[in-house]
């Protein structure tokens, strides 16, 4: 099997850009909650880069470590163990106090739950001016910037409306003004659309890309919507607490209308597979299936690829049976 041309295209991606560089950089977080006599690893060995202005999703099972991940990233919970930047910030290395403003200006954030993201008693307008409100900063121009987000969100006339009277879908519309009323340069958005129809969905999918391109906000949001994919530049999916695969959106050329005297731009995706900073990679478990691979394979390099390919299964047991013989000095 090789992985620069395997079945379904995916391709090895080693971190491209210098760490410097990129607006967030987890590398090798572990997070382990201990419940009683009990530890779950959360995250286990987690990299993840994101660019600035990037708007990327992140995919996974229930339990693969994504609100974990979210957590981390807004300062509201700290890994066991690993390094975590934001716009070179260590976030492990803050003060209390720098945390509260690091939580209060830099990251905005967007819950499933709209009843953690604002207060039902108050208009739409007046909750996206508390956050403002609260870090001591208001007058008229913040009240402009207050109109200004609910216009991009789309919800100019509803702005004297209580949250009561607005709809599931509207109220987070407003959680997003709300996350972004102290102009934080990163959005994060933990299920922003786990509780809205897919219309409603899209257009907040739509939403999202705007503030990027209008604001250049750093958006991450972990979503379960399988329609992501066009939506976001990059979608990183998390497997058992560790960044597995990531897939990029592309504009492509149709080359036949090219030549036909017309540009037709079309989407194409990229799927990589990602490597840890040790070098480790997971491999799709489709293709383990697929060539009854299990604990070892052969590796190759031949000229620009290098070649997985799985041992026959004598060939493997012989294998383990000698390096039993050989770990207990039987020869
Ligand atoms: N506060 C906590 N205490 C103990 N264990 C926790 C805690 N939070 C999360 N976990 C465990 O850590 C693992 C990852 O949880 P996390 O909430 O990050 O998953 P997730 O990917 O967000 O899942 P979902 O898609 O269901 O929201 C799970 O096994 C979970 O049970
Ligand atoms: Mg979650």
């Amino acid at each position: 099997m090789a992985l620069q041309t395997g079945p379904s295209g995916s391709q090895v991606s080693t971190s491209t850009s210098p760490a410097e560089e990129a607006f967030i950089i987890c590398d090798n977080l572990v997070k382990i909650y201990k419940v009683a006599d009990l530890e779950a690893v959360a995250l286990q060995g987690l990299d993840l880069q994101v660019q600035r202005g990037e708007l990327m999703a992140i995919i996974g099972n229930s339990g693969s470590g994504k609100s974990t991940l979210m957590n981390i990233l807004g300062g509201l919970d700290r890994p066991s163990a690993g390094r975590v930047f934001v716009g070179g910030r260590d976030l492990l290395k803050m003060t209390e106090a720098q945390l509260v403003r690091y939580k209060r200006d830099v990251v905005g954030f967007v819950w499933q739950n709209t009843a953690r993201n604002m207060l039902p008693y108050l208009t739409a307008i007046e909750n996206v001016e508390l956050p403002m409100v609260i870090a001591g900063r208001y007058g008229p121009k913040e009240r402009q910037w207050a109109r200004e987000l609910l216009e991009v969100v789309g919800l100019s006339g509803r702005a004297k409306h209580k949250l009561s009277e607005l709809s599931g879908g509207e109220q987070q519309r407003v959680a997003i003004a709300i996350g972004l009323a102290n102009r934080p340069p990163l959005l994060l958005a933990d299920e922003p659309t786990g509780s809205v129809d897919t219309r409603t969905a899209a257009t907040i999918f739509d939403m999202f890309r705007q503030i990027r391109d209008q604001y250049g906000t750093t958006i991450v949001i972990v979503t379960h919507d399988p329609k992501v994919m066009s939506k976001v530049d990059r979608v990183v999916a998390i497997r058992d607490g560790k960044t597995s695969t990531e897939t990029i959106r592309r504009v492509a050329i149709d080359m036949a209308d090219f030549a036909a005297g017309s540009i037709v731009l079309g989407e194409t995706h990229d799927e990589f597979v990602v490597l840890d900073g040790a070098g480790r990679l997971q491999i799709p478990r489709e293709y383990l299936e697929k060539l009854s691979i299990k604990k070892k394979v052969r590796l190759d390099l031949e000229g620009d690829q290098i070649i997985i390919r799985p041992i026959p299964s004598e060939e493997a047991d012989d294998k383990d049976q000698d390096s039993r013989h050989r770990r207990w000095g039987f020869r």
